[in-house]
């Protein structure tokens, strides 16, 4: 039988992107003893794929810009499904959070009177992103981090979740794996906040690297925790997809944001041919007030390239299928083309997409001040998630909460760009500050040696079985099922189809084995993954074949329109007392006064 080392704490922070140490921060400066944990090395997070900015109304390029215009973009991105009084605080909060980051050390662009530098970004109505270039993640992790070492945090790098612990109804530990040398760790710890991401790996193309595997999602509802809206699956609409190898990695919406235009290979800028009527007001209808926007002309309207990631995602899917995409199943994106409208372009371009100008280099001998990029879908993050409470962050067992991409409701149907680096500033502050309070006024529940070896024994099982199911198999014909059945353009026959082979699957990973011994055995981690990125699917294909509309990230061929009545609830997942996944309606709570009058007058 294993061995296991014990680590007592007062929090207990899993994931250490963006929210996960913003949290710890927090955490820690309320003098409670905190642990952070990473399943990779500190600093690799999916917050450095955020690349073209943070979302926050600081105003500083359009005076017009204030917290109510943010907080009735956000709602209308999210189609208004979001938790109203989360996107509240969002806005509310986003700009002092951006400000402590700076006076953290972030070096932000500035514009010319030495301000924070903001940039346009899809369905937001004014340039709001706070930028580095396009490495605005990159330096929000270099900060915090930077931050965070001075704070005295236990960091345990390597080292993987694999279960909750409760006791009297309340959160009491986790157990974890280095992925090293496959040691056991068990945590003693009074709350415990979960910041572990996205679940990326689900599909065959995502920028989401080998982590993003829904781990905290399935660890809050494996341990009673309530899910919602893994329906709403953002497909970014720029991905890189040729060569082969790189498919799928991030080109930044701050492309767009500078000028970029989307082409198909008649050289026709097809987002003119479709702008919705939500944002048709808002939307430039000929390509030269479009330009004169992202040039900061403040009478003009945005180009049709900006609008929401959902519709120009679906924009381009369309192109493709009807023949019109560019040689490697993709469409054109071309930044080049400001070469006719700037004298020094491609100084231009190198400075404010350095990061973009250097992988297309080196990834694909592309040089995007001279050509237009190949570009098209790729899954990037997941709306859904851990359902919380919108002030503290904590979910519905006490002690547990969640911030970032692994927790819900602020970003509804769809999230804007820029608005996940200021969610896990606002949240990420707010469930360190809430899960110290709680660690200080509850005292450590009791976690069962029993418990601890059969989760142990649970762990190791794969290395028991011989001649079984081989877990990277496993794991590509899940994602090849998850891309071709539960993608960007969804039915109820194929959904249905999808739900049968999540079915097939889960039988196949009962029977999942591995060789070798436990020191950095990549398919025993993949066998422990594939637990989490099954439960994460069986979520997203419930609630996709429950929601018989189109609504932001979820788009129904069968059911192409909005259903009213669909757009009053959101839909809950959770386990049942027989261990079946569950699934509810659940009215959205009456928008406050004052904000219904604050989204009446920014119509
Ligand atoms: O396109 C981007 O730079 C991504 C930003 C985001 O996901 O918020």
């Amino acid at each position: 039988m294993a061995t296991y080392d014990i680590h007592n704490y007062d929090v207990l922070v899993i994931g250490a992107g963006g929210a996960g140490l913003r949290a710890a921060i927090e955490a820690s400066a309320q003098g409670v003893s905190v642990a952070l944990i990473c399943k990779s090395l500190l600093g690799k997070a999916h917050t450095v794929m955020a690349e073209g900015g943070v979302a926050a109304a600081l105003s500083n390029v359009d005076e017009r810009d204030n917290w109510k215009v943010h907080f009735t973009d956000t709602l209308r991105g999210g189609q208004y499904l979001n938790n109203w009084r989360m996107a509240e605080i969002h806005a509310k909060e986003a700009p002092d959070r951006v400000r402590e980051l700076e006076a953290w050390g972030a070096l932000f662009d500035r514009t010319t009177d030495g301000k924070i530098l903001q940039r346009n970004f899809g369905g937001h109505k004014y340039p709001r992103l706070a930028h580095v270039g396009d490495r605005t993640g990159l330096e929000m992790i270099r900060t915090l981090q930077d931050h965070s070492i001075h704070q005295g945090i236990d960091v345990h790098m390597e080292c993987t979740v694999t279960c909750l612990f409760k006791n009297n109804g309340r959160i009491s530990g986790a157990l974890a794996y280095g992925r090293d040398r496959g040691n056991f760790k068990l945590f003693n710890a009074k709350s415990i906040i979960l910041a572990t991401g996205g679940i990326g790996r689900a599909f065959k193309v995502t920028s989401n690297s080998w982590e993003y595997t829904g781990d905290g999602q399935a660890l809050a509802y494996d341990a009673g925790a309530e899910l919602i809206d893994m329906e709403f699956v953002q497909f970014h609409p720029t991905g890189m997809v040729w060569p082969p190898s790189v498919k799928g990695i991030l080109v930044t919406e701050g492309v767009r944001g500078e000028g970029g235009i989307l082409l198909n290979k008649q050289n026709r800028r097809f987002m003119f041919d479709d702008i919705p009527e939500l944002y048709r007001n808002q939307t430039a209808d000929n390509p030269e007030e479009g330009w004169r926007y992202t040039q900061g002309d403040k009478n003009a309207r945005r180009p049709p390239e900006l609008l929401t990631r959902d519709h120009v995602a679906r924009c381009i899917v369309r192109e493709i299928k009807e023949g019109r995409g560019s040689p490697h199943n993709g469409v054109f994106l071309d930044i080049s083309w400001i070469s006719d409208k700037l004298n020094n372009a491609e100084d231009h371009i190198r400075k404010k997409l350095p990061s973009m100008y250097h992988q297309f280099k080196k990834l694909a001998d592309i040089d995007i001040t001279k050509e237009p990029m190949e570009v098209g879908p790729t899954t990037h993050y997941c709306m859904g998630g851990v359902r919380v409470n919108a002030d503290t962050q904590m979910s519905n067992i006490p002690g547990l909460f969640a911030a970032g991409e692994a927790a819900a409701g602020l970003h509804g149907a769809n999230r804007l760009g820029g608005n996940s680096l200021s969610d896990l500033l606002v949240f990420g502050k707010r469930a360190g500050e809430y899960a110290a309070k709680f660690a200080k006024e509850n005292s450590q529940e009791n976690i069962n040696d029993e418990d601890v070896r059969a989760q142990i024994s649970k762990t190791l099982a794969p290395f028991e079985r011989t001649n079984g199911e081989n877990p990277f198999q496993l794991q590509y014909d899940l994602q090849e099922m998850m891309q071709n059945l539960v993608g960007i353009v969804r039915t109820q026959e194929e959904l249905l189809q999808a739900k049968e082979e999540l079915s097939k699957l889960r039988s196949r990973y009962r029977n999942v084995s591995i060789i070798g011994n436990r020191e950095y055995n990549a398919g025993w981690h993949t066998s422990l993954d594939l637990a989490n990125l099954l439960i994460v699917s069986q979520a997203v294909n419930m609630a996709a074949i429950e929601r018989k509309e189109s609504r932001g990230a979820h788009y129904r061929e069968d059911f192409p329109n909005k259903d009213p009545q669909s757009g009053t609830y959101n839909l809950v997942i959770y386990k049942d007392s027989n261990g079946e996944m569950q699934i509810r309606k659940e009215v959205i709570p009456e928008i406050r006064n004052d904000l219904k009058q604050i989204i009446e007058e920014m119509k």
